[in-house]
């Protein structure tokens, strides 16, 4: 996690980094800093907390210089105080790293013998105090050089230099990095979203590469300190509209915003004259195909988790699903028949990308659907199934699980037609119902106020249940993940039918359970389950698709979502659970887009 920003230029900088700072934040903000280079001299400006804090410190004292660094922190060694906040400074060089240093124990005692103080208790410091070291006796790029090769671990660095005020260096190894160009001035950023407001003109360095920018000009080297080209990628400008408009937060703007995501995601994906799905250029031929295997962490397992019950019902394809972060330490039996498919919004998500990577090493067939189009994961994947959901700025994921959820489905349908596991008949007729879907979205969101009453009734509880069978157990997971993410109250996703071997336990008088029941074929044993937790005193809040009044009694508060079939339950089952933690979390005055320890995207272990 972490941002990173670094500019050199022939103007002043300060306020352009404080400026993509800010837009960084979704990575890290507990505590931010900057260093600027003047008349040989690093100035060099921190604080616990957010932007804002640091903008009010440049008000009060300037920072000149056309050559800088910023960061945004997401702690990982050392509290987030102002000490511990990038960049980390010697009277040479100044760093600001995302990633982690592994043998920063060791390389701190070797360090300190020499004689090196450390001011900090993060693992960067030792890069900064090496970096140092180095330049007694090499140039800058030497030194980073020579650094590096010391390094254990995940890293982006941006590196300036007291004595060399027109360049900065960047280096990268497991965490992303990129540049960007300018007539003017050069970016060094820890993704392309920084940089958008200021270029669309970005490349991005791979694991092992060193860039050594000034105002005029960018060069690249290889690992082993060979000169290379890079290729420069236009962005697309479309994806640089992230703002907040008339809502209150970024999270409602997105949750609001679902009708068009969706809207926007099939229209992509549906050729309506031919009645088809416009998904081609399969990495296996599909019939061919003998598993599949769905991976990404958080919400993004979430989405894997729902597809599986439908890769399941419509296609006669294996498939498998992992967290990430635990398959990529698994001894796993790779197979060049088998499809990994790796979900992620952000597409930068260190396990996941780490888990592509091993797949890619074992020269498998990848697949990514990603929000990100230029992520690492999408550019290190065969195949690439964008969501369209344009950027989701809020930490908590919505839209971005819609989209995974839209294009899963679409996937799976377009392979069981290919394969000829579904009939032209049902086939037409999901697609006529995902045509459906926004309009069902919209009529779902109307159910706000209901749920804002719903809310009131979580602010006292000690904790709360969320259950659901079939693929509303998913669905369970993730209310359940976003209650807690948003409103820091306990919060347990369970499959209904597990109550009673465990969870049941936990029922008391007043407990708020909330209980996914779409019509499916799991309906009646649902409604057996929430009987059994009404008898020992849970406060049930039912959510359903089915018209006919079931169990008035002892039901606190029922909620209908529209039904178009069941395969499409689990994305309108989720929107209520998306302003439930919503509104909870204002009651209770969180902070919505940036909850309390976490960071949009999750680029350490
Ligand atoms: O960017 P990714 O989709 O790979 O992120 C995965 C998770 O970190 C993410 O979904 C996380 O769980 C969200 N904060 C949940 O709202």
């Amino acid at each position: 996690m972490c941002g990173i920003i670094g500019i050199a230029s022939n103007k002043s900088v300060s306020m352009n980094i404080i400026n993509s700072l800010k837009k960084l934040e979704y990575r890290g903000y507990d505590s931010a800093g900057i260093a600027t280079l003047t008349n040989n001299t690093i100035n060099e400006k921190k604080c616990s907390g957010r932007v804002e804090e640091l903008e009010k410190i440049l008000f009060k004292n300037p920072s000149e210089g056309n050559v800088g660094i910023g960061h945004v922190r997401w702690a990982t060694h050392g509290i987030p105080n102002t000490l511990n906040a990038h960049p980390h400074s010697s009277e040479k060089v100044s760093v600001v790293h995302n990633g982690i240093i592994e043998n920063s124990d060791e390389l701190k005692k070797t360090l300190e013998e020499k004689g090196f103080k450390f001011k900090s208790e993060t693992d960067t410091e030792v890069i900064t105090l090496l970096v140092t070291e180095s330049l007694k006796k090499s140039d800058p790029l030497e030194s980073v050089f020579k650094t590096l090769k010391k390094l254990k671990g995940s890293f982006a660095l941006g590196i300036i230099f007291k004595n060399h005020t027109d360049i900065i260096i960047g280096a990268r190894r497991g965490s992303p990095l990129a540049v960007g160009y300018s007539k003017e001035e050069n970016y060094l950023g820890s993704d392309s979203y920084a940089l958008k407001s200021m270029t669309n003109k970005i490349s991005y360095l791979d694991d092992g590469e060193i860039c050594v920018l000034s105002k005029s000009e960018i060069s690249f080297f290889d690992a082993n300190q060979n000169k290379i080209n890079k290729k420069i990628h236009i962005v697309s400008d479309d994806e640089n509209t992230a703002d907040k408009g008339d809502y209150k937060n970024f999270m409602s703007k997105e949750i609001f915003e679902q009708p068009n995501t969706a809207k926007k995601c099939v229209s992509e994906y549906i050729d309506s004259l031919k009645k088809d799905i416009n998904i081609y250029n399969f990495p296996i031929t599909p019939g061919e195909i003998e598993k599949i295997i769905l991976i990404g962490c958080g919400t993004a397992y979430h989405s894997c988790l729902v597809a599986k019950y439908w890769f399941e019902e419509l296609t006669s394809i294996e498939v498998e699903i992992d967290i990430a972060s635990e398959f990529r330490y698994r001894n796993l039996k790779f197979s060049t028949k088998n499809l990994y498919i790796f979900v992620s919004q952000s597409g930068e998500t260190a396990d996941t990308a780490a888990a592509l990577e091993i797949c890619k090493k074992n020269k498998v067939k990848t697949c990514s659907v990603v929000n990100v189009v230029e992520s690492t994961i999408a550019r290190n994947s065969d195949w690439v199934l964008p969501i369209h959901a344009g950027p989701e700025i809020g930490v908590a994921s919505t839209k971005a699980f819609l989209g995974q959820l839209i294009v899963l489905y679409i996937l799976c349908l377009k392979l069981s037609s290919v394969r000829n596991d579904i009939d032209k008949k049902s086939y037409n007729i999901n697609i006529e119902n995902l045509k459906k879907l926004p309009d069902a979205i919209a009529k779902t969101l109307k159910s706000e106020g209901d749920i804002q009453i719903m809310a009131q009734e979580f602010l006292k509880a000690r904790g709360s249940m969320f259950l659901g069978r079939g693929s509303s157990f998913p669905i369970a997971l993730e209310g359940a993940l976003k209650l807690k993410e948003l409103s820091y109250l306990h919060a347990e996703g369970y499959p209904a039918g597990e109550m009673k071997h465990g969870p049941l336990a936990l029922i008391e008088e007043g407990l708020p359970v909330i209980v996914i029941a779409p019509k499916d074929k799991y309906f009646e044993k649902t409604l057996s389950n929430t009987q059994e937790v009404i008898a020992r005193g849970g406060k049930i809040f039912f959510i359903t698709d089915i018209k006919k009044r079931l169990l008035s009694t002892n039901i606190r508060l029922r909620l209908r979502v529209p039904h178009l079939d069941n395969f499409l339950s689990p994305i309108l089952l989720t929107i209520p659970l998306q302003l439930l933690a919503y509104h909870v979390a204002l009651l209770k005055s969180c902070d919505i887009d940036k909850p309390r320890n976490l960071a949009k995207s999750v680029t350490v272990e």
